[in-house]
């Protein structure tokens, strides 16, 4: 069949009469491929639309199957925590760590340096106009992208290996509400004896400590890790009364999940 279906165009002058064409690289019609080509409406986008169907349904299952993974409510004025961006994001994150993209450099880290190299890749495609495709012959433009993809892999890493996912995984856990009788004896104990600095306002617990809420502990074995300590927790911390410390430790043991 004729280019263009014998269509004449009129009335744009941008769009040559087929007659007048002189540039040979507009493509040809697609009847000139009998038998390789379909219509786009609605053969080809019917296909398009049913593979798409059946990936959404996937991504559906698959976010009904594992649902996001959620720690506690965020709190603004707790600085004991340290947010991690998403893994895709790490690297640019982990960059802000180093001295010279840090502090009084952050600009450099936030701005300058994604910058140059998110703009060099917007302006790739002007500044590399060569017509060599194969990567070897583009020494420049393969060099970069291997640079960048070294470097995206090893700020990634360093991301990955620097942050304490331990401490932030028992921090950011989802506690049970409790009721704490904040009037009791025992919590008032707990409040001078120090123990709420380090285990949190509802003994929670914290970066520092874990949380005391519905521990499989009897009173006197609270009572002598209140005095002798325990692993990371230091010895000596009560120095209250004896009494005290039984009030203390049975309060520790009243505490439990709601
Ligand atoms: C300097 C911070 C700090 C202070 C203050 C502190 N603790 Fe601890 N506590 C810790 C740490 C850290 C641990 C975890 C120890 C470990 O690794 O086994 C802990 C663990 C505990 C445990 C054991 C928890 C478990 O899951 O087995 C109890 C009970 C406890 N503390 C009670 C107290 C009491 C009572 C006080 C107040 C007298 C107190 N702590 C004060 C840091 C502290």
């Amino acid at each position: 069949m004729h280019r263009g279906k014998g269509m004449k165009f009129v009335g744009d002058s941008r769009v040559l009469a087929p007659e007048a064409r002189t540039m040979k690289n507009i493509p040809k019609d697609y009847s000139e491929y009998p038998g390789k080509t379909e219509a786009f409406w609605p053969n080809f986008l019917l296909k398009e639309w049913l593979v798409g169907a059946v990936f959404l349904v996937g991504f559906l299952c698959l976010t009904v199957a594992h649902p996001s993974p959620l720690e506690r409510i965020a709190d603004p004025s707790d600085t004991g925590y340290t947010p991690m961006p998403d893994w895709y994001f790490l690297f640019l994150y982990q960059l802000l760590k180093y001295e010279f993209a840090a502090g009084p450099y952050t600009v450099v880290g936030a701005m300058v340096i994604p910058g140059i190299a998110f703009g060099a890749l917007l302006l790739a495609p002007f500044i590399d106009r060569g017509p060599e495709r194969r990567p070897s012959k583009r020494p420049l433009a393969t060099g970069f992208m291997l640079l960048a993809i070294a470097a995206i892999t090893f700020l990634t890493w360093q991301g990955v290996d620097a942050h304490d996912w331990e401490a932030a995984k028992e921090y950011g856990k989802i506690t049970a509400d409790v009721e704490i009788d904040k009037a009791s004896d025992g919590y008032k104990i707990a409040g001078e004896q120090t123990c709420l600095t380090c285990h949190g306002e509802n003994l929670q617990g914290s970066a520092a400590a874990p949380s005391l809420i519905g521990l499989d502990l009897t009173v006197d074995e609270i009572s002598k890790i209140a005095t002798d300590g325990q692993n990371k927790m230091p010895a000596g911390i009560f120095k209250g009364t004896d009494e005290e410390l039984q009030k203390l430790s049975e309060f520790i043991t009243g505490l439990a999940e709601e």
